[in-house]
Formats: C-alpha cells, structure tokens, sequence
C-alpha cells in the first residue's frame, strides 16, 4: 500500500522538492540520489514480464547500485524509498529465474540479481527468494561449456565474453562463502572463468587490455585464428570485468582465499594500469573502443566510462590500489567531472536527472568489426549507464568528503 504511494509520489510534482530537500544536490558532487529517484520515477530496472530478457541485467545493476547507496546513507529519507525499489525489482526477477532448467534460456545476465535475491532472503527468511537464487547456482551446473571448461555467455557455441563475469563472478563468490563453503572446486571454477577470459582476451600489443571475448573453437568470422580472441577493446564489456574484479575482491574473505585474492587483486591492478593509460587524454573519460582512440567515428562513451571511474574509486577507497593511489584518484575524479558535464541532464522540467551517450547492446554475434561497434545506436536514459554512475558518485562523494 506504501510502495504504489511512494512511487506515485516519485513521479509527481513534489518529485522535485524530495529531491532538493533529501540529496543536497546542490553541490554537484552527491549525484547518487538524484539518480537513484529519476531511475525509479523512469520505472526502470524492473522486469514487465519474464519474458523481458533484455531487462534482468537492468534489474541487477540496479539492484546493487541501489544496495550500495542504502549502505552508504541508512538515515537519508529517502532510503526507505530505494529499499522497497530494491525489493521491487528483486520480486520482478525471482519467479522468471528459479527454474534452472529455463534459466538456460537467459543469457548469463540472469545471475546478476542473485546477491539481491540473497540479501532480501538474508533479511526476510523468505523461501521464494532463496529457490530462486538457489535454481540460478544450479543453472551454472547446466551451463554448456567449451572444452577448456569455459562457461557460455549465452547460445552461440563455444563463445566467452568478458560482459558476463560481472553477473556471474560476485554472485558465485557470495553464494559459496555463504552456503557452500567447502566447495572448493565452485572457488576454482571461479577464478577459472576469469583466468580463461584473461588468457584468451589479452589484446596482442601489450596494452595489457582485454578484448571483448574469445570463441573457443575459432570457428566465428572475427576469431583470432590462435587465441579465438575477438579483434576490439570494447569499453562496457571491460567495464564488466573490471567491475567483478573490484567487487569480488569485496566479497571473496582475504583470510580463507589468500592466494585466490592475491591474483584478483594483482589482476585488478594491472587492469587499473592499463586504464590509466589508456584514459583520453583531452575529456579525462574513455573511448567506446579503448583499443582505437581518435579514430573517426569513434567517441567518448558513457556507460564504460563511469564503470571505469567506478572501480578505480572503489579500489582506491578500501586500499586495493594502494600504489599510485594520487595517479588514480586524479583519473577517476577527471572522469567523473566529464561525465558529470557531459552526460548528466538536469532536466528543470520534472526535476529528474538524466543520463546520456550510453551504447546500446553491442553483441558478437555480429562481424564485431570496427564499423560495428561505432555504429550502434546511443541510448538517452540506458540504466546499464546511470547504474554504473550512480555507483561512481557514491564512491566519488566517499573520496571527495573523506576526512
Ligand atoms: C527529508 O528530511 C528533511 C530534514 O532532514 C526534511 O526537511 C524534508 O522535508 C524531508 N523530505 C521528505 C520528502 O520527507
Ligand atoms: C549525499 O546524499 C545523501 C542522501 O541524501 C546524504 O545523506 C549525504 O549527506 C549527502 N552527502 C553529501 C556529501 O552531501
Ligand atoms: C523447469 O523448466 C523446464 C524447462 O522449461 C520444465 O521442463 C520443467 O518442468 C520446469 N520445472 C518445474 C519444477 O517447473
Ligand atoms: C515471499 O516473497 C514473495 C515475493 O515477494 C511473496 O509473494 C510472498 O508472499 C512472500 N511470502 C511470505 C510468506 O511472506
Ligand atoms: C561444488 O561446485 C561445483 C562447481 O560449481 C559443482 O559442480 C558441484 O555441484 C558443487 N557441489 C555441491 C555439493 O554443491
Ligand atoms: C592493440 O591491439 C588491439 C586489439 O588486439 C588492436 O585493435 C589495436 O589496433 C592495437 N593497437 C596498437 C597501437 O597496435
Ligand atoms: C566447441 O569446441 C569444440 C573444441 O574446439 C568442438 O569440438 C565443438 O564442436 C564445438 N562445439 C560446437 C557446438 O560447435
Ligand atoms: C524532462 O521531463 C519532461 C517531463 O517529465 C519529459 O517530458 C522530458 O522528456 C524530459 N526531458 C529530458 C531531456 O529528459
Ligand atoms: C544526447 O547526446 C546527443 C549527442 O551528443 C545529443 O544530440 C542529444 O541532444 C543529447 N540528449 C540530451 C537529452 O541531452
Ligand atoms: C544472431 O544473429 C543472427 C543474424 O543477425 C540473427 O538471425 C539471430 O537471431 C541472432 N541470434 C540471437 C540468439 O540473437
């Protein structure tokens, strides 16, 4: 009865006041809220049907970007409201997913909402959620695989991406720690599916960048005949992974997984490196396809970049890059203020936040050739961008006011 209330509050005029009076927005820096209202006066992040299949990596980075901000601010007024959003979206995903069987017919997007639906059954005891995320940990048993025992993204045969560690990873590592703590061998087929993706996915030229995925068989029309390797540096795709490696190095206990942590982190590391280097050196932010700066037609995007911004604040806020942590600080604080400038529509219409210049879907199966990737279309409002921005603005407000 409060929800359909708060919501259609949201929605209203007085959207604008809740704002003004619950996020201080004012100055610039604490863009999370706003955000994080706009997302929920869009609707967005929330599955229509289960048939929505384009929706449930929506709802999971929703869903923890939301977590995030209600851990960073338990007292703001509008926390309440953002919670009940969480569990809105975590109830749209958890009849569609609690089959394992079917599970099989979703990408290995599906898994991203399984710490949101851990969490509410951590908090409610509430059986509808743990059969869903319990059907989710079954459906990487069904997973098809390649001959290395490289998990399938989705249906194409032997096909790996980079995109879909960042659902499969923190959820395999949380739900292990928590219920499955002597399975050594799922931590090992963890980090197997990370190493394999490493291995392949290392771009030639020693950029220490990783492509957007690699066809096991090197039977696809981009394959790299020796590596499988696809041919471009695709800015979200590495936003993913390097997203999973920052939030697993969270999750993963230090102490019970030494030498598990020790190569996330020193792969963190390196990535956070290449990064930096490969950061455009006239906006501060990164280009759709990392591996081709200034070439006609390619542009600054907007969904990798706050993922990228994200997790070098992140890594620099609990320590993980504790070399350089000046150098970091200043390239993720240059990203944000571009995208802040760039990106982010105040629109004084309805008082919501906008989000631009986020690419929509951009897939292997395709000729995933450079004409490819610079010509899909841009997305006004792409939650897969604003989510990864709220996320950078709450590790952003954390750097900026840290005392
Ligand atoms: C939020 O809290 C502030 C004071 O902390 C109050 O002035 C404001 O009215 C509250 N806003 C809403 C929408 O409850
Ligand atoms: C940012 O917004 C949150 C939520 O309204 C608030 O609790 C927090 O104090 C703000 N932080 C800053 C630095 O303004
Ligand atoms: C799970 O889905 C499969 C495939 O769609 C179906 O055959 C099976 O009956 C379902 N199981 C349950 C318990 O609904
Ligand atoms: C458990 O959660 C589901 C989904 O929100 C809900 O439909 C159901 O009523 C809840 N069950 C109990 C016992 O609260
Ligand atoms: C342990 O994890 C492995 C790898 O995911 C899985 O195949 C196996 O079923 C798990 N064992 C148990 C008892 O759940
Ligand atoms: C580096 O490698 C990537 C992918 O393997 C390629 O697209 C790019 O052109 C290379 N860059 C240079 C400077 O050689
Ligand atoms: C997957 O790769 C293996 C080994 O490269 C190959 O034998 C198999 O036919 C491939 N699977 C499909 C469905 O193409
Ligand atoms: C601004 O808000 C109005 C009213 O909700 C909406 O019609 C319009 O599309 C929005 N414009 C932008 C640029 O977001
Ligand atoms: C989004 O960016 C495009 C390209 O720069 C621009 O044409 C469009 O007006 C922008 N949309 C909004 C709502 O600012
Ligand atoms: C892969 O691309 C082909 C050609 O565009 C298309 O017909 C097919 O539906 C796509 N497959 C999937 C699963 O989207």
């Amino acid at each position: 009865m409060w929800l359909p209330a708060v919501l259609a509050f949201l929605v209203s005029s007085p959207f604008l006041e809740l704002v003004q009076s619950t996020s201080v927005p004012a100055h610039a820096s604490n863009y999370s809220t706003w955000m994080a209202l706009s997302i929920i006066s869009r609707n967005q992040g929330v599955l229509a049907s289960s048939s929505d299949i384009s929706a449930i990596l929506q709802a999971g980075i929703t869903q923890k970007a939301f977590t995030r901000l209600v851990k960073q601010y338990p007292h703001a007024n509008s926390t309440e409201a953002i919670a009940q959003y969480i569990k809105r979206s975590v109830d749209s995903v958890a009849g569609p997913v609690s089959n394992a069987t079917k599970d099989l017919t979703y990408a290995m997007d599906r898994l991203s909402s399984g710490n949101g639906l851990i969490d509410l059954y951590k908090e409610t005891g509430n059986d509808t959620y743990r059969t869903a995320f319990t059907g989710l940990r079954n459906s990487i048993n069904l997973n098809s695989r390649n001959v290395e025992d490289g998990l399938w993204y989705f249906v194409y045969p032997n096909w790996s991406y980079l995109d879909g560690m960042y659902s499969l990873v923190p959820f395999y590592a949380y739900y292990t720690i928590l219920f499955d703590a002597r399975n050594a061998s799922a931590i090992a087929d963890m980090m197997r599916q990370l190493d394999l993706l490493w291995t392949h996915c290392a771009a030639a030229n020693g950029t220490g960048l990783l492509v957007h995925g690699y066809d096991d068989s090197k039977t696809a029309v981009w394959a790299d005949p020796v590596t499988g390797a696809s041919p471009h540096v695709w800015g979200r795709s590495l936003g993913w992974y390097t997203m999973a490696l920052v939030d697993t190095l969270e999750i993963l206990p230090r102490q019970t997984h030494p030498s598990e942590w020790a190569l996330l982190h020193a792969r963190f590391c390196q990535l956070a490196d290449a990064l930096r280097r490969a950061v455009d050196a006239t906006s501060g932010a990164w280009w759709q396809l990392l591996d081709q700066p200034g070439r006609a037609g390619n542009y600054i995007e907007s969904s990798g970049s706050a993922m990228f911004a994200y997790a070098l604040l992140k890594g620099v806020r609990l320590g993980y890059l504790e070399n350089g942590v000046p150098a970091y600080t200043d390239v993720a604080t240059r990203a944000y203020k571009y995208i802040t400038d760039t990106f982010v529509v105040d629109n004084s219409t309805d008082g919501t936040l906008g989000y631009n210049g986020t690419v929509s879907v951009c897939s292997l199966n395709s000729t995933a050739s450079y004409e490819y990737y610079v010509g899909q279309p841009i997305n006004y409002n792409s939650v897969l961008g604003s989510g990864a921005f709220v996320l950078a603005s709450l590790d952003r407000c954390i750097v900026l006011y840290r005392p």
